[in-house]
């Protein structure tokens, strides 16, 4: 309470010249009448001290020249109600001369305290001014880092595009207080997609999401549109074409745009508006270029990972055809070769005489090693290009494996249904693979190896009780099986700690049947 009457008494501001004049006036009235009542009770004291009271409260508030002003004819008002000096407002009697003389200079040392503590007041709250500003700025500025370093870990978490473009959207609605967002992509046919927006609630005539605008007005996006360039506009008054109609409708006042510029082509803009009637702040551009660019990596990052994934595809698909090729070749050329000569040789054998049974022998023998030969290039094919696939599907050939496997290996594999050549490949591959490396590495006593689709997805975890310590980077296997699996949009992860045994859980996409 002390405090709110002194800071009212003693304020930075300086109120207008009149109200001063009426305070003086009032005060010193007021004064009168109370000295003149204290006058009654002790008629023998001076109480020119009562009229200091309103000099301070002038000087504190209106500057010197009011309150000289008011110690003047507070002086002359004490002088003439309360020195008894009848009619006259000169003082007669000595005693009334030291009265006066020692009220002026006290009023007047008051005045100057008084000025200086106003002046005092004034910088104080300058100076708290200044720095709540500062402060200000600070939380500003460290909203706008938090703000890009959320989108930037998004971006750099490998999100898609569309989920950062309304990441971005949000943020730049949230930050820039604002709440009127829009990242638009341009087609090059004179319109472009909105690909995120964020309105504030009560906005209805603008276009959402998805939709398709004309780039050929003058608005905002329609001028980064044509020069590539930061475009502003604070009124839409004069502004044509069917969208700044639409924003002219909804209100908007200030709307700036930045271009999103991905390989130095210009891929789109970030758009923010306000329905403030104040432009948006001039560092707006500058803050919103700072989202434009992130946008630009993400888009750029996420067309990157696009062509790595096809090109790892295409690179396995081309493998899988020349293993393919090479098993047919091997079918129809070398085998089929050895199987007419074993037949020739079993002829020859026939038609030798049964007393050349030294020559029988060795014919038969031949014939045999042929067979022998036969047998062992179909099982070399068979490993080179899963043939059994084709024939009875992921389940059976699995299993297959598994009856071959050197650890005794459990299948829980429930799935008759039959995925694009190119999944059930990459899965028989990592069963093979997973089956040959707990022979060769793990000292495992059993594998498990289970097989579930679901609508989507093929998962596929084998898990053996080996030593552990399996790693994608020690050899040739698991990394040409991360390819392949990554290749199919898919992923592997290798759980391996050392003494605990090894799981590849890996899952795969599979577009319906
Ligand atoms: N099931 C497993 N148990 C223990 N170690 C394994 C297992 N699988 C793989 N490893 C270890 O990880 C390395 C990489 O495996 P891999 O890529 O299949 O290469 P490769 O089998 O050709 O050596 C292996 O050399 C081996 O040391
Ligand atoms: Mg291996």
């Amino acid at each position: 309470m002390p405090a709110r009457v002194i800071s009212l008494l003693v304020g930075p501001t300086t109120p207008p010249l009149w109200l001063g004049v009426v305070v003086a006036a009032t005060v010193i009235a007021v004064e009168t009448v109370v000295v003149h009542q204290l006058d009654k009770v002790a008629p023998h004291n001076a109480f020119g001290a009562v009229f200091l009271l309103g000099v301070l409260v002038v000087s504190a508030r209106w500057g010197f020249a009011l309150s000289v002003m008011t110690t003047v004819v507070s002086a002359l008002v004490y002088v003439y109600f309360h020195l008894q000096v009848e009619g006259t407002l000169i003082p007669t009697k000595a005693g009334d001369w030291v009265a006066v003389v020692v009220f002026l200079p006290v009023a007047l040392v008051a005045n100057l305290m008084a000025g200086q503590a106003r002046l005092r007041t004034a910088e104080a709250v300058l100076r708290r001014r200044e720095a709540e500003a500062s402060r200000d700025e600070l939380a500003i500025l460290a909203e706008h880092q938090a703000a890009l370093r959320r989108v930037a870990t998004l971006a750099a978490r490998g999100a898609s595009p569309p989920e950062v473009f309304t990441a971005v959207a949000e943020e730049l609605a949230l930050w820039l207080h604002v709440v009127n967002a829009v990242l638009l992509r341009y087609e090059g046919d004179g319109t472009g997609t909105l690909v995120a927006v964020r309105y504030e609630p009560g906005i209805k005539q603008m276009p959402v999401t998805g939709d398709r605008i004309p780039t050929a007005g003058d608005d905002v996006g329609a001028i980064v549109s044509r020069t590539g360039r930061t475009a502003r506009i604070d009124n839409h008054a004069h502004v044509g074409g069917a969208i700044a109609t639409r924003i002219r409708a909804e209100g908007f006042g200030s709307i700036v745009g930045v271009p999103i510029v991905v390989d130095k082509r210009v891929w789109g803009a970030a758009i923010v508006g306000s329905r403030r009637t104040e432009p948006l702040p001039a560092d707006t551009e500058a803050r919103l270029g700072d989202f434009a660019d992130l946008v630009a990596t993400a888009i750029a990052n996420a067309a990157t990972r696009a062509e790595l994934i096809a090109s790892r595809a295409r690179i396995v698909a081309a493998a899988d055809e020349a293993r393919r090729r090479l098993e047919r070749d091997l079918h129809d050329g070398a085998q089929q070769r050895l199987v007419s000569l074993g037949l020739e040789v079993r002829m020859t054998e026939a038609s030798v005489p049964a007393d050349w049974g030294d020559v029988k022998e060795q014919l038969s023998a031949i014939a045999s090693g042929l067979n022998g030969v036969s047998e062992d290039l179909r099982e070399l094919s068979h490993g080179i290009h899963p043939a059994i696939l084709s024939k009875g599907g992921l389940g059976s050939a699995v299993r297959t494996l598994a009856r071959r496997s050197a650890v005794p290996v459990t299948v829980d594999a429930a799935v008759e249904r039959r995925f694009a050549e190119s999944v059930e490949v990459a899965a028989y591959y990592v069963v093979a693979e997973a089956l040959t490396n707990a022979a060769k590495h793990a000292r495992a006593s059993e594998v498990n190896v289970a097989l579930r689709a679901e609508e989507d997805t093929l998962h596929l975890v084998i898990r053996d009780d080996g030593v552990g310590g399996a790693s994608s980077g020690a050899g040739s296997g698991l990394v040409g099986l991360q390819d392949r699996v990554q290749a199919l949009g898919g992923n592997m992860q290798i759980t391996s700690p050392l003494g605990q045994g090894t799981t590849l859980d890996i899952a795969i996409p599979v577009a319906g049947e």
